[in-house]
């Protein structure tokens, strides 16, 4: 009997398969859509940068979480689900659906749910944009929407930021006829400023009701003042409204990826077509289901990060060192250099902030807002990086 390495046409595939060659295979390439993106860069994970300094103990200021942490009712309901991980998650959410749009005032069919916001934005995106259409928004906005928008096949149109802060009146400007959405983050990450009520109410009373108005408001609960415009309360002018939202920021459950949606019923039914069939677990549903209910928590995180981002803000000050006015739990800083060195000094003494370079943002650091030993830790290594 033959052995089987001898068969011949085995012999002549293998060797069609081994041959070495200095050509490069010839694989699928990405869609144009993909191919020019700029990958989303998240900020260093504490474990990373211990293990490349052999050290411990290091803080991660970086990602806009709540360093407090999650409400513990929430911690409490998702060990309660544990033993139902078996089964797939309620697609539509129906209890979370029913009990956040009453803690909102709005109809359940207005809400739709995403694995964080960003997808939430993404479904938006994809449902509502095409090949040719624009897209306007700020040059400092959040980096998500000009990937959202470019993978949907349109243009992003950029808006400049005088100030750090949107300015409706020159977003209202650059809508053209191709123009099919407007991103506006509102406050906005990175930068932590806010729209106030007044431009809000012009803008979106101007706009027309067919372009997409895509509110991101992931840092509402911060932006405690009577001057914040809620989006919410522009529903009834008939516009093509959405309004994002997250329980990633004060919720404390960035890891659980929750993020919602609200606008009029036609447009997340839409949505609804486009988005994955399960794109919330059912840990994160009831995680939510209970963190809704921990008003004390929401109340003890704004508390923390009010506090915090003051004494960052004060301390800065007395540095002499150029911050943006901050509605959110971080804060943009201007070093008025180039902030690489300032950054890497600060990985060495333990401590991870935010370069915001991809921006645009050259001579910044973005800094969240800890619990008070890491501010007063980051405050320490700051100065002495700086040599003050
Ligand atoms: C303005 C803004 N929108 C959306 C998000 C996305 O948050 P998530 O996907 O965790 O809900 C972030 C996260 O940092 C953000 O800053």
């Amino acid at each position: 009997m033959p052995s089987r390495g001898k068969t011949p046409g085995i012999e002549a595939g293998r060797g069609k398969h081994t041959e070495t060659t200095t050509e490069r295979p010839k694989l699928i390439k990405p869609n144009p859509f993909v191919k020019d993106l700029i990958p989303y860069v998240p900020g260093k994970p504490v474990e990373e940068l211990e293990r490349e300094l052999g050290i411990t103990g290091a803080i991660k200021i970086a990602s806009n979480e709540n360093p407090i942490g999650p409400s513990p009712l929430a911690l409490k309901a998702i060990k309660e689900a544990l033993p139902g991980l078996n089964r797939y998650p309620d697609g539509d959410a129906f209890y979370l659906k029913h009990k956040l749009s009453k803690s909102l005032g709005v109809e359940p069919e207005t809400v739709i749910f995403g694995n964080g916001s960003n997808d939430v934005i993404d479904v938006a995106a994809r449902t509502f944009l095409s090949p040719g259409d624009e897209a306007i928004m700020g040059e400092y906005a959040f980096i998500v929407y000009p990937i959202v928008t470019k993978l949907a096949g349109a243009s992003a149109v950029i808006s400049p930021m005088p100030s750090y802060t949107h300015d409706l009146k020159d977003i209202y400007s650059r809508i053209t006829p191709k123009t099919k959405a407007v991103f506006i983050a509102n406050p906005n990450n990175p930068t932590g400023t806010m729209v106030f009520g007044e431009e809000m109410e012009w803008f979106l009373n101007k706009i027309d009701e067919n372009i997409l108005v895509v509110i991101d408001e992931a840092y509402f609960e911060y932006a405690d003042t009577p001057d914040y415009p809620n989006s919410l309360d522009f529903r009834g002018l008939g516009k093509s409204l959405l309004t994002v939202r997250t329980f990633s920021k004060i919720y404390g459950l960035a890891g659980l990826r929750l993020g919602y949606g609200i606008g009029p019923a036609e447009m997340v039914s839409s949505m609804h077509k486009s988005r994955h069939p399960f794109n919330t677990s059912s840990l994160a549903q009831a995680a939510a289901i209970a963190a809704l209910d921990d008003t004390e928590h929401v109340e003890k995180s704004r508390e923390v990060n009010d506090t915090g981002l003051a004494y960052l803000a004060a301390e800065l000050e007395r540095l002499g060192i150029e911050y943006a006015p901050s509605w959110t739990n971080f804060i943009l800083v201007n070093l008025g250099q180039d902030p690489m060195p300032v950054y890497n000094a600060l990985l060495r003494e333990g401590v991870i902030v935010r370069p915001v370079g991809i921006y645009g943002l050259k001579t910044h650091l973005r800094v969240s807002v800890g619990i008070p030993e890491e501010n007063e830790r980051f405050i320490k290594a700051f100065k002495k990086v700086l040599g003050k």
